[in-house]
């Protein structure tokens, strides 16, 4: 096999932008896509439209495309049904962030992904590609900041409309999407978060609903979390502030490194923070420190072709994978811990207890004015797993 046949399920904002990336890539032939509504093949540019075959029927689709894998970009609900199918038919699958929207529908998946260990299965984490995110996870892995004590990251740039939020009628409810912005928005700072500092085993938060928008889910949040090692971490994100901050601040015991405006700086301490504290004969004194500002290549302008591109090189030629679809769980326990805390008014311990979490947002949905609005899954008409 020379090049990887693709399929697209889901054809909308970004599954459209998929067709494009997929149809550009040397390794990969889009051959095939699905949606439930045909409508949605408008999208594509008439010359790409011609060479696909077009389905309404994920599973048809699934069953005769001339697919080796699939790109599952529909909304949350539908995810870990359509990949499960897609496994089944034996299909490489990426899907799209978040992998599902809580996380016993993520343990569901993986499970499934167990019994398929000869496919390939990502997560479309496109962030992980960003030069800059991979430079912050090589300085931290490599020890090069020291042992982290703190992390801070406001994550407020993602402004949406009003506008935005009623363009699609499976936004922002409790049943068509399942969550705001913790669950549309962030899964990919969420991720980040894990992949760069762990999984946390505190997590208090405060979550505020409709606080911004005539919208059901949260538009804003503030959560405090503790680390296993003793690290500290505030994550803060709203989908109603202009301006918006996008600032990553780590503190560790060689410095400061603040990732805000595209430009990664490191003010780095010539004596650790820990051996300075405890050697120096001065009351008031700091170490000399250094101002380095790191070089970061500019990202590239199509990241998700990036984790196309390494999905296909695995399944050609073994590559690994950038961003395996079972590290998906690890952001949206972040996410679903949250607004467990959110609602609970407390602290929650992780691992959550993924059941009672299913449970409480399973209320949330039967009472979710947004009923009669649900869009369709694959054997799934109401839009939602029967996991509920
Ligand atoms: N990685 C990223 O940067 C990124 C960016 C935007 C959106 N997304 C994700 O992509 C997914 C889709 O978001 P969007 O903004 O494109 O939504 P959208 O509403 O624009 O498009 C969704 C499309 O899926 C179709 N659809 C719904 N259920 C289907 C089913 N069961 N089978 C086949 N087609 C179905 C709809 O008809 C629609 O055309 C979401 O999970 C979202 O979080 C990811």
């Amino acid at each position: 096999m020379e090049k990887v046949k693709f399929g697209i399920i889901g054809i909308g904002n970004m599954g459209s932008a998929h067709v494009v990336n997929i149809s550009n890539l040397k390794n990969c032939e889009l051959t095939a896509v699905c949606d439930i509504n045909p409508e949605a093949f408008k999208r594509i540019d008439e010359g790409i439209r011609a060479k696909l075959k077009l389905f309404t029927d994920p599973e048809k689709f699934l069953k005769e495309a001339d697919i080796d894998a699939v790109v599952i970009s529909v909304p949350h609900y539908s995810h870990p049904d359509l990949a499960i199918l897609a496994m089944r038919q034996g299909k490489h699958i990426i899907v799209e962030k978040p992998i599902a929207v809580h996380k016993a529908e993520a343990e569901r998946m993986i499970a499934e992904a167990k019994k398929y260990p000869e496919l390939k299965k990502s997560a479309m984490f496109n962030q992980r590609t960003i030069p800059a995110h991979k430079k912050i996870k090589q300085m931290i892995d490599s020890g090069e900041l020291g042992k982290i004590s703190r992390v801070n990251w406001i994550i407020t740039d993602w402004f949406r409309s009003q506008h935005y939020y009623d363009s699609g009628d499976w936004r922002a409810s409790w049943r068509g999407e399942g969550g705001g912005v913790l669950l549309n928005q962030c899964p990919h700072q969420l991720d980040l978060m894990q992949w760069f500092f762990g999984m946390p085993c505190k997590v208090r938060a405060t979550a505020k609903f409709g606080k911004y928008h005539d919208i059901e889910v949260e538009d804003e949040v503030n959560a405090y979390l503790e680390y296993p090692d003793g690290k500290t971490g505030n994550f803060i994100a709203s989908t109603g502030e202009i301006p918006g901050t996008n600032r990553l601040e780590i503190m560790a015991e060689r410095g400061r490194l603040v990732y805000e405006d595209g430009r990664l700086e490191f003010k780095r301490n010539e004596v650790e923070t820990g051996i300075f504290c405890k050697t120096t004969d001065k009351a008031f004194g700091l170490p000399d420190i250094w101002q380095c500002e790191i070089p970061v290549a500019p990202g590239s302008p199509t990241p998700h072709k990036l984790i196309v591109e390494n999905v296909a090189e695995a399944i050609l030629h073994g590559a690994e994978l950038l961003a395996p679809m079972e590290e998906g769980i690890n952001a949206l326990e972040l996410g679903n811990a949250m607004l467990l805390s959110g609602w609970k008014e407390e602290t929650v311990t992780l691992p959550i207890d993924s059941a009672e979490y299913a449970a409480r947002l399973g209320k949330l949905v039967e009472t979710s004015r947004y009923r009669k609005k649900s869009v369709s899954a694959a054997g799934n008409p109401d839009g939602f797993s029967s996991s509920f």
